[in-house]
């Protein structure tokens, strides 16, 4: 198995032993029933769709859908068993153009993907269009660089960062990123879905926290973000004693290591928006 499978698939077993509050409390809140359609676009390893199956089964049936075939093969592996069953399926596809019927699912769901679709309102168009009229369109993404996990470090070097994201953001990296990164979805949500011309929208703001001492994979998953995803985006906007200052807070050797320090701990806010595809006009 490659690195970036194995890296994946321990990713992957993590989250479904240990899923966030925040995703848990937004699938809470769905109202979703047994017999219920749902589908989950982006479902990268498919660590939520036993979530979904657990609200659904026995007669619903819950289908993960991504980009990315390494993704697929993980989330069929981990999900083999509701497989079987024949509660949960998964599929390579673009949220782009969506392989499925018109009005197939009664609940579309999406999870820390939007932003990074430089089309956003195309994207939430197709995914109503595969929900039934009545049903729910629900997307669950962080406003990730306005509001990136929350720690106890100074202040200032909060603003530091936040003021370098925001500058990157601003001239979108300056073209050097694989990929689009929009850190403010959260707050344009409400707009995007009424643009699709969804109705009803509601928000909510879900927060989860962990303190210190982070189980293993927690710290090191939150090391590699700030050192990786996050270093990546910031790089060219911080000062290089910034960048140093960055590199050593997530360095477990360093002596500035933060989740080392007394009363560490992380709190990461996502937004759930929902909403409801309109029924046909006279109805
Ligand atoms: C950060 S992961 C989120 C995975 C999961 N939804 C979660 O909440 O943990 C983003 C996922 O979106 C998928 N993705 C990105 N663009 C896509 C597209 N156009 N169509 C389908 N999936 C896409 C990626 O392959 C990746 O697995």
């Amino acid at each position: 198995m490659t690195d970036r499978l194995s890296q994946l698939r321990e990713d992957a077993t993590h989250e479904m032993a240990h899923p966030s509050a925040s995703v848990v409390g937004a699938i809470s809140a769905l109202g979703l029933q047994p017999g219920m359609h749902v589908l989950d676009i982006g479902c990268g390893t498919g660590a939520h769709l036993q979530l979904f199956e657990n609200w659904v089964a026995p007669d619903g049936r819950v289908v993960g859908l991504d980009l990315e075939a390494d993704e697929i093969a993980v989330a069929a592996d981990l999900n083999a068993g509701p497989v079987a069953r024949g509660t949960v399926m998964v599929r390579e596809g673009d949220l782009r153009q969506l392989p499925f019927d018109d009005g197939s699912f009664d609940v579309a769901w999406m999870s820390a993907v939007l932003h990074h679709h430089d089309k956003p309102t195309h994207a939430l168009t197709e995914m109503a269009r595969v929900v039934k009229p009545g049903g729910m369109v629900a997307v669950l993404d962080g406003d990730s660089d306005g509001s990136f996990p929350c720690l106890p470090w100074p202040p200032e070097f909060e603003h530091t960062l936040r003021a370098a994201s925001l500058g990157a953001q601003r001239e979108q990296f300056g073209g050097t990123l694989p990929y689009f990164f929009n850190g403010y979805i959260g707050r344009q949500l409400p707009g995007l879905l009424s643009d699709a011309g969804l109705i009803g929208t509601r928000m909510r703001a879900l927060t989860h926290v962990e303190s210190s001492p982070l189980p293993p994979h927690a710290e090191a998953a939150l090391c590699r973000w700030f050192l990786e995803s996050f270093d990546q985006r910031v790089r060219d906007y911080l000062a290089p004693r910034d960048r140093d200052r960055l590199k050593s807070s997530f360095t477990p050797t360093s002596p500035d290591y933060l989740p080392a320090k007394t009363g560490f701990f992380v709190a990461r806010t996502s937004f759930l928006a929902t909403a409801n595809v309109p029924q046909p006009s006279g109805r």
